[in-house]
């Protein structure tokens, strides 16, 4: 039986006693869906997940980026029934519907001028694939150019401009005609740290691309995460970001920002591409928005919507009302709780207690990124930046056993990655930091 509750008193919901053990159903769900852990989990609290023997864990996995205010928040869990108990779904197709529109307008608040117009769809391969469908439609050009090692979904369209795993593209060609892979700035691992080298040379890169595979004028659209999540929490240096800007203004292309992972809060900024004072012509949401309801958002000017044209594209689920009065509670939380700023001095006493902890660990070749979204990469030896995913897999297995969830990313899985909550607290980051040195110092 679990006992414990971590949440301040605010948390009204009872901890219920602990679910059976679904490791042992038979084996009736797919394989083909890879899990970090073979653990079988029964309910969550604040920054506690519970398995079925009732052990509780601190979750800095956060449902893959997802539960960014912890699980069961009062005033998510409150919208969530609110809205059940009034209007589960009617599809938007129907019509308007308060708790939609309202998300609608809150949403194009928080996002830059002229950002002011959202479509919602279910997740975030959904956005990426309705954002690809806008760039064609409205440019009338086919060509879309991604980036080295970026994930944005494993559905056809998305899986074509993700290359962080070769395993999510095999077999399942042909994928979409017209998309180009440029080289994406990867700071530490291609360019020995030296950011400036690494803006300098990946531009030219894609000038290349521009030059010699395919015409600007035939490109609808760059795609990239600001900062890759799923690749290896790898930021884009801001000097890139803005030589994206300033190439797709000369040619007419869409510059779409996947903020699906590095989004809303997460990197102490609202959304990632701040840094860079750019401004995506679209923007794609998901993960964090409804604290794990099911909902992603493309958000664009006015105008593109406006030429996109009415039935270009649809969907049955997407804005779901219950999804979206969670996401009005999420948005609410973070105004009022200040968890933007609170994800960015969470992430400097994470970062310079992971900085501490790592120097003398010669397995480990860097730690990097802002806020809240932090990767620890894994390597063989310093000097070759060979990466090490047996090593960082160990880790994480052992931190679990020690009841601190973390999970891994990378294309070999070599970068143990950082997410907590934005709500999380001092004291939670110092208890995450003392588990990991305990892994570590594991081997
Ligand atoms: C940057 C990015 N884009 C898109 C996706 C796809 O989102 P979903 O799994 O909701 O389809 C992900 C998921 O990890 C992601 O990290």
């Amino acid at each position: 039986m679990a006992t414990m509750i971590d949440q301040p008193s605010s948390q009204p919901a009872p901890v219920p006693a602990a679910l059976a053990d679904w490791t042992e159903m038979p084996d009736s769900l797919s394989p083909v869906l890879g899990r970090y852990f073979e653990r079988s989990w029964s309910h969550g609290r604040g920054h506690r997940l519970y398995d079925t023997g009732g052990r509780a864990y601190l979750d800095f996995a956060c449902g893959i980026a997802t539960t960014v205010l912890g699980h069961a928040h009062p005033a998510v869990t409150r919208a969530i029934h609110e809205q059940a108990d009034r209007l589960v779904h009617i599809s938007n197709g129907m019509g308007y519907v308060e708790p939609v529109s309202r998300l609608a307008a809150e949403l194009a608040a928080v996002l830059p001028d002229p950002l002011d117009t959202v479509f919602f769809a279910n997740s975030g391969t959904e956005a990426i694939e309705g954002a690809v469908k806008l760039a064609r439609r409205v440019t009338g050009r086919p060509g879309i150019i991604c980036f080295s090692g970026g994930f944005h979904g494993r559905t056809l369209g998305s899986v074509a401009l993700t290359t962080s795993s070769i395993n999510y593209r095999t077999g399942y060609e042909p994928l979409l005609p017209g998309v180009h892979v440029a080289p994406f700035p990867n700071v530490y691992r291609d360019w020995g740290g030296d950011a400036e080298a690494a803006v300098s040379g990946s531009l030219a890169a894609l000038d290349r691309v521009l030059a010699e595979v395919i015409p600007p004028s035939a490109v609808a659209a760059l795609v990239i995460e600001p900062i890759q999540g799923e690749g290896g929490f790898n930021p884009a240096p801001e000097g890139y970001l803005r030589g994206l800007r300033e190439r797709a203004d000369r040619h007419g292309i869409l510059l779409i920002a996947d903020e699906v992972q590095c989004g809303y809060g997460r990197t102490g900024r609202m959304w990632a591409f701040e840094g860079a004072a750019i401004v995506p012509d679209v923007v794609c949401l998901a993960k964090a928005i409804a604290n794990g309801l099911p909902l992603g958002a493309i958000v664009s000017r006015r105008e593109l919507h406006d030429r996109w044209g009415k039935g270009a594209h649809g969907t049955t689920f997407g804005g779901n009302p219950v999804a979206c009065a969670a996401g009005l509670a999420v948005l609410e939380t973070i105004r009022t709780e200040g968890l933007v700023s609170n994800a960015g001095e969470r992430g400097v006493q994470l970062r310079e207690g992971l900085e501490r902890l790592v120097a003398a660990d010669e397995g480990i070749g860097d730690v990097r990124g802002p806020g809240l979204m932090i990767g620890v990469e894994f390597v063989r030896d310093r000097a070759t930046r060979e990466p090490d995913g047996e090593r960082a897999d160990r880790v994480i297995a052992r931190c679990a056993d020690m009841g601190l969830l973390l999970l891994t990313c990378g294309t070999g899985h070599q970068v143990v990655r950082w997410i907590p909550p934005l709500n999380v607290a001092a004291d939670e980051i110092d208890e995450g930091l003392g588990i990991f040195q305990r892994a570590l110092e594991g081997g």
